[in-house]
């Protein structure tokens, strides 16, 4: 009988997931003794009844590395350690699933697992392996927010769509003599803003990691207008806030949904440049799930496909209990303990940062 690996996407999708799942199979498939199964909705296609496991072979990946989302579909609700269950009275719990799904595992002869997931999938990870399963993490988030990698596949992709944006909203903008504020993802951490404000080049960029003074970020687009002839570009991360606020953020109403919902920011500022007094025209834009859907780009293919490769291999070696990364120029296994330690922020001082500045982009400080 075969050997057995299953593959998971968990959390929400990312441009190159379906490339990693095509290097997996076509790396497996130079193994004979291996075959690939993969779960509908993360761990939720072993959980469910019946359960929802599908084989995975050459002919089902053929082409997909070029697909955004993800053919074995993702889900960022619930999960082995806190399963939804409904109460009588509609209220919801969360139940530790997480022996149940070992048991089912054994059952439907997987000898490996490999968790294609960002953080939270990631902590998952580490907590069914030391349950004893012999689990191996593959990276995934267009925040690029994860310490252990230098970069995730679906970043390169995401920084792509804002650019276009930023750009696209340059001419308008020079047109009508309007401030647009552009609002990307990312979270606590501000790559998406950073990278697509420079490549674009805006006139300010604001990130969770700089807290904004207002009045700079009115001094800039004043910089940018004579009289009422002018243009400017904000781009700004969804989790950036002003040096006296708070990050905009609210606990989510649907089952099983733990991660804060974020966003808001783009028509926060414009409120907050009105009060103060600014009467050009502004727009928001606020760029939302386009960051996530579509094609990757070939950089996150090929990282991406690397990953893939590596995760069999690790299995091959036996080498649990971690996640792969890239430390360039090299792919690397680091313990799930390590790849999930650290936030990976924007350092103010990077050279990133400082390349913006010296461009003439206001960081908000
Ligand atoms: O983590 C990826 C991400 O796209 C964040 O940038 C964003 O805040 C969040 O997911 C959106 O999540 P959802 O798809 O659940 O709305």
């Amino acid at each position: 009988m075969k050997k057995r690996v299953l593959v998971a996407t968990g959390g929400g999708d990312c441009p190159g997931l379906n490339a990693v799942i095509r290097a997996i199979v076509l790396r497996a498939q130079q193994e004979r003794n291996w075959e690939v199964v993969g779960s509908i909705n993360a761990f939720d296609g072993i959980l469910n009844e019946p359960n929802e496991i599908v084989i995975l072979d050459e002919e089902k990946v053929a082409g997909i590395h070029i697909r955004g989302g993800t053919i074995i579909g993702t889900t960022n609700k619930g999960g082995p350690f806190a399963w939804p269950i409904k109460n009588s009275d509609g209220t919801w719990d969360a139940a530790d699933r997480s022996d149940e799904m070992l048991r089912r595992l054994q059952y439907l002869g997987v000898d490996a697992v490999i968790n294609i997931g960002g953080d939270g999938s990631q902590q998952i990870s580490q907590k069914l392996y030391e349950k004893g399963c012999n689990i191996i993490g593959v990276p995934k988030t267009i925040d690029n927010d994860l310490s252990a990698t230098d970069f995730t596949f679906g970043f390169q992709t995401a920084v792509q769509e804002a650019t276009t944006a930023v750009d696209k909203l340059m001419t308008t903008a020079a047109s009508h003599n309007r401030v647009f504020v552009l609002e990307v993802m990312g979270r606590y951490a501000g790559w998406i803003g950073l990278h697509s404000a420079v490549a674009g080049g805006a006139d300010v960029c604001l990130i969770p990691e700089i807290p904004y003074d207002l009045n700079k970020v009115i001094d800039k687009i004043y910089s940018r207008f004579d009289r009422d002839r002018g243009y400017a570009i904000i781009v700004i991360a969804e989790g950036a806030k002003p040096i006296d606020g708070a990050t905009e953020q609210q606990d989510s109403n649907e089952v099983g949904y733990k991660n804060k919902r974020m966003g808001g920011v783009a028509s926060k500022l414009i409120a907050e440049l009105k009060e103060a007094g600014l009467e050009m025209d502004m727009r928001e834009t606020v760029l939302g799930h386009l960051q996530r859907g579509g094609t990757p780009l070939a950089y996150d293919r090929n990282l991406a496909t690397q990953f893939g490769v590596e995760a069999f291999e690790m299995v091959l070696r036996e080498d649990y209990g971690k996640m792969v990364t890239y430390r360039h120029p090299n792919i690397t296994p680091v313990p799930f303990v390590e790849a999930i330690s650290q936030y990976n922020f924007v350092n103010p001082k990077s050279d990133l940062v400082k390349s913006a500045r010296g461009v003439g982009i206001c960081m908000g400080d």
